[in-house]
């Protein structure tokens, strides 16, 4: 694998009026995890945080998906990021961010 965490966010902005969009709400979220990543991941390999489109599931936003792993996660300030960082990316401690994580079952 190139990347050992391949983390996608979200940053699809929509014109006014239309279906919420990630992007009204996580500039700073994107460029925390972006500036902090390497330095809180742990692991043997590369971490990358990936700007993407929409994800499909907007409503729950501001979403990210990490892989290989396959969890979804809704951020909605610097300071979730920050502990999404330090608990789930830096020490696989998914207790401490299960109230940031989205199920399967959520929209
Ligand atoms: S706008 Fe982010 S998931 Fe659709």
């Amino acid at each position: 694998m190139f990347y050992e965490r391949h983390i996608f966010v979200c940053e699809n902005q929509r014109p006014p009026g239309e279906r919420i969009s990630c992007a009204d709400k996580n500039a700073e979220i994107l460029k925390y995890l972006k500036q902090n990543s390497k330095t809180a991941y742990k692991g043997n390999g590369k971490i990358r945080i990936q700007r993407a489109g929409c994800l499909d599931r907007c409503e729950l936003g501001p979403v990210l998906v990490s892989y290989p792993e396959g969890r979804w996660f809704s951020l909605k300030s610097t300071d979730d990021a920050k502990r999404f960082l330090e608990k789930y990316i830096a020490s696989d401690d998914l207790d401490s961010v299960k109230d940031l994580e989205i199920s399967d079952l959520e929209n």
